[in-house]
C-alpha cells in the first residue's frame, strides 16, 4: 500500500524518502477523570501510523482519505504540522504519505500518532533537531489548534511509548499480557462526551465528583499493580472503572456487550478506552486466553485488534 501510493507522488530530485512511525494507545484507567486533574494510566500499543516524507516543489499530503495540499478538512493534523514547520524552517514543498494501522477516531490515539509521526519525519527531513519533549509539546499544540482543546495524554504517550501515568508523566513497567481491542465502529465525538460529563458534574456535583475521584484512586492503585505485574488485580480495577464510566454516561450497549464477552472468556478485565459512547473497549488477558477473548468480542459484533504494549514511541523507520 505504502509503496504503490508513494510511486504516484511527484518527487523533487533523487528519492530520499524518510519514514517515521508512532504508536496508538489505550487507557488502562482514568479517561474523563483526567480532564478534572485526576491521574490516568495510558499504555502505548503496537499498532502504528507511518508517515513518509520527501522534498518536493509543492505540498502534497496523501492518505486513504485522498490527496490534498494543506487542507484542514481532509488532513487537519498534518496540515497544522506543516504550517508549524513553515514557521520554524524554510519549508516550501514536501510530499507526505500516510499509512495507518490505527482506526480513525476510535479512542486509540490515531490523531496523536499521525501528528507525532509527521513532526518527527519533517524534523528529520529539515534537520530542525527537535528533542522528544519538543516533539510531544509541538504535538499537543497542534492537537489544541485542531480540536480546540486536548489533554497532553495522547501526544505524550505516543511520543515516549511505554506505560505512563498522567499528568505526572511517570513511566511505569511495560505490561506483559495480551491486549485485545474491540471496535464498535460507532463514531463518537470526544468533545461532546466531555461536555456531557461536565453538564452532569455541574448538575450533580456531590454525586459525580466522588465518582471522578474514585476513578483517580484506581490509577493511583494501578500504578503499584502495574509495577508488580499483578494483572488479576488490574483487571478487577478495570472492571470497576468500567462501571463508573457507565455511571457517568459514556457507555453504550455494544461496549457493554463486548466487555462482558471478554470477561466471560478469560480476560483479567475489560473496559472502555478513550471517550466512549462508541469507539473502542480494551481487555487485558493472559497470553494463553487471548484467542478466546478475541473470538468472544468478535462473536459479539466487535472488530478485533489483538496487540501488545510497546515501549517504542515515535521512531525513524527508514532514512
Ligand atoms: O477518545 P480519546 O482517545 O480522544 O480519549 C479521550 C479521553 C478523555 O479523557 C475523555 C478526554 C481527554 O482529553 O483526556
Amino acid at each position: 500500500m505504502l509503496v504503490s501510493l508513494w510511486n504516484d507522488v511527484p518527487h523533487k530530485g533523487a528519492l530520499k524518502m524518510i519514514t517515521c512511525s508512532a504508536p496508538g494507545k489505550v487507557y488502562l484507567f482514568g479517561e474523563h477523570a483526567v480532564v478534572y486533574g485526576e491521574p490516568a494510566i495510558c499504555c502505548a500499543v503496537d499498532i502504528r501510523t507511518r508517515v513518509s516524507v520527501d522534498h518536493a516543489d509543492s505540498i502534497t499530503i496523501r492518505s486513504t482519505l485522498g490527496t490534498t495540499g494543506i487542507d484542514f478538512e481532509t488532513h487537519p493534523y498534518v496540515s497544522a504540522v506543516v504550517e508549524r514547520f513553515q514557521d520554524i524552517s524554510s519549508l516550501e514543498g514536501v510530499s507526505i504519505l500516510i499509512s495507518s494501522e490505527i482506526p480513525v477516531g476510535s479512542g486509540l490515539g490515531s490523531s496523536a500518532a499521525v501528528t507525532i509521526a509527521t513532526i518527527k519525519a519533517l524534523d528529520m527531513l529539515l534537520g530542525t533537531g527537535l528533542e522528544l519533549d519538543d516533539i510531544a509539546r509541538m504535538g499537543h499544540e497542534v492537537e489544541q489548534r485542531v480540536q480546540g482543546a486536548a489533554s497532553q495524554t495522547d501526544t505524550y504517550v505516543c511520543t515516549m511509548g511505554g506505560v505512563v501515568m498522567i499528568p505526572q508523566r511517570k513511566g511505569l513497567d511495560l505490561i506483559d499480557c495480551g491486549i485485545i481491542v474491540g471496535n464498535t465502529n460507532i463514531f463518537s465525538s470526544t468533545k461532546e462526551l466531555v461536555a456531557n460529563v461536565s453538564d452532569l458534574n455541574k448538575r450533580f456535583p456531590d454525586v459525580i465528583g466522588p465518582i471522578l475521584s474514585s476513578i483517580g484512586m484506581m490509577s493511583v492503585a494501578g500504578k503499584g499493580l502495574v509495577n508488580t505485574k499483578d494483572y488479576v488485580s488490574i483487571g478487577k480495577l478495570m472492571n470497576i472503572n468500567q462501571g463508573l464510566l457507565d455511571a457517568i454516561g459514556v457507555g453504550c450497549s455494544e461496549l457493554s456487550s463486548f466487555t462482558y464477552a471478554a470477561r466471560n472468556s478469560g480476560a483479567y478485565g475489560a473496559k472502555i478506552t478513550g471517550a466512549g459512547g462508541g469507539g473502542c473497549m480494551v481487555a487485558i488477558a493472559p497470553h494463553e486466553r487471548v484467542d478466546d477473548v478475541a473470538a468472544a468480542i468478535g462473536a459479539a459484533g466487535g472488530e478485533v485488534i489483538v496487540t501488545k504494549a510497546t515501549d517504542v514511541g515515535v521512531k525513524v523507520e527508514s532514512l
